[in-house]
């Protein structure tokens, strides 16, 4: 039987990677994987708890221990933890300022790898975040890399009604050591800035297409 597809989708901050993502899930039947969410969901979990953030063992100890499932939704996959998928919590002021200090903990993101590689059981996948193809899996053919310049970024974010400082976020994420963003080795690159989600969709099928041709040539 065929191995399922993996398109991973990896990008800067507001690069429109989650509305290209589950558009394109959705155009294809595939499962839309947001892997943000799921390092949110640590922040949040952590937070939570009561644990220092900026303290890794703490912050691995809580990764190692808590309870969590993989479901799949209307086709969007969820880590649920103690039966629970905290939906609107994750996406506060408060978590989005703890994520990038968790998502830095080598062994957070051990943990977080397997657990999205786990994903598969689901079936072919869209998958978003800011290292699928460079490190979750690197063995996939479909690897694109979304992009807009700064200011096309600020504006979506604020029309979103979040204040973000963006360009720092996108450093952080770009500088730490552990599986850190890039554009992975063999992405296409994609700046949205001035293309609607279809035109991004349909450029990403069509070279899916180009891209499948190429294998099956040899
Ligand atoms: O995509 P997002 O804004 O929800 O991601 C939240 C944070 O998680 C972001 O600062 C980068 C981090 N992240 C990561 O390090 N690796 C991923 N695969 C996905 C997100």
């Amino acid at each position: 039987m065929d191995q399922p597809t993996v398109i991973a989708i990896d990008g800067t901050s507001a690069s429109g990677k989650s509305t290209t993502s589950k558009a394109l899930a959705k155009r294809l039947g595939y499962a839309y994987v947001d892997t943000g969410a799921m390092y949110r969901t640590l922040a949040w979990y952590c937070l939570k708890k009561g644990a220092d953030i900026h303290n890794a063992r703490s912050v691995a100890g809580y990764c190692r221990r808590w309870k969590t499932e993989l479901t799949c939704v209307n086709g969007h996959v969820r880590l649920v933890i103690d039966g629970y998928f905290p939906a609107k919590e994750i996406r506060t002021e408060k978590t989005s300022a703890a994520v990038p200090h968790v998502s830095a903990i080598p062994s957070v993101r051990i943990w977080m790898k397997k657990i999205q590689r786990d994903c598969i059981q689901f079936g072919d996948l869209v998958m978003e975040g800011r290292d699928i193809g460079s490190n979750v899996f690197p063995e996939t053919n479909y690897k694109f890399y979304l992009d807009a310049t700064l200011a096309e970024r600020n504006r979506r974010r604020e029309a979103e009604g979040v204040m973000e400082n963006l360009a720092a976020r996108d450093k952080r994420d770009s500088q730490r050591k552990a599986a850190p963003l890039m554009v992975p080795l063999g992405a296409i690159h994609i700046d949205n800035s001035n293309k609607s989600v279809d035109e991004v969709c349909n450029f990403i099928v069509a070279e899916m297409k180009k891209i499948t041709r190429a294998i099956q040539a040899g």
